[in-house]
């Protein structure tokens, strides 16, 4: 396919379910070990990769006009590929526990980041593949970890499918967002540093997965300094 040129909407469409509410008013999660606690998990995971889907093409569309090589849209494109084997994955392990995405309430505060960084390219690859999904890096293991434990080995192996497209997807955000600097003739590491203070809202949260951010290419240089005091 050729690159056109496109303006994606600013929200995309979503289905009539789930509701979406703010995350206050999400309900507490359940036990984790309880099936309607594993639901819960199971489901709110779908919700982020449904998110994930619309952020890969909302990358690929609203920033057409960028003087951007054929490989970054290739990428992106694949990404999104990844993103919608994600979901239904997890939508596959909903039906197995005779539920489905849209049976519970779903938290609507997941396209805040991409409204916030839709002026700048730049800032979009900092916060969404470099700061959110490489935070996805940091949880995935302590909770496939758990599940595991409780064993529930089937989600288990979802999680871990997950984590490991997920350390590929970090990494081509790091490569364009370099790329992007060399051109612009920025430092990346102060580049990142402002784009992320600048369009992110708190601090960093560690302990971080070193070794896994690491494997994505993405030195401790550009997180530490952002990091807050943790547990928070
Ligand atoms: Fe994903
Ligand atoms: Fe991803």
């Amino acid at each position: 396919m050729a690159v056109g040129r496109a303006a994606p909407p600013p929200h995309p469409a979503r289905p009539q379910h789930p509701l979406l509410r703010p995350p206050r008013e999400m309900p507490k999660r359940r036990a984790f070990g309880s099936r309607a606690g594993r639901i819960a998990l199971v489901h709110a995971l779908a919700h982020i990769e449904l998110n994930a889907i619309d952020l890969g093409w909302d990358l690929v569309a609203r920033f057409s006009a960028e003087d951007l090589p054929r490989a970054f849209f290739d990428d992106w494109v694949g990404v999104a590929a990844e993103e919608a084997q994600h979901f239904e994955l997890l939508a596959g392990r909903l039906a197995d526990f005779g539920t489905a995405y849209g049976d519970l309430p779903a938290h609507d505060g997941l396209w805040e980041a991409a409204a916030a960084t839709a002026d700048d390219i730049l800032a979009r690859l900092a916060v969404v593949p470099l700061v959110l999904e490489a935070r996805g890096l940091d949880v995935t293991p302590e909770m496939a970890a758990r599940l595991e434990r409780i064993g529930d080995i089937q989600t288990a192996a979802i999680l871990w499918r997950i984590y490991r497209d997920e350390i590929g997807h970090v990494a081509i955000g790091l490569r364009w967002f370099e790329h992007l600097c060399r051109a612009r003739r920025f430092d990346p590491e102060a580049a990142f540093h402002e784009q992320v203070r600048r369009c992110f809202k708190g601090q960093l949260k560690p302990p971080f997965n070193q070794e896994a951010r690491a494997a994505a290419g993405l030195p401790a240089r550009y997180y530490e300094p952002l990091a807050g005091s943790g547990q928070g």
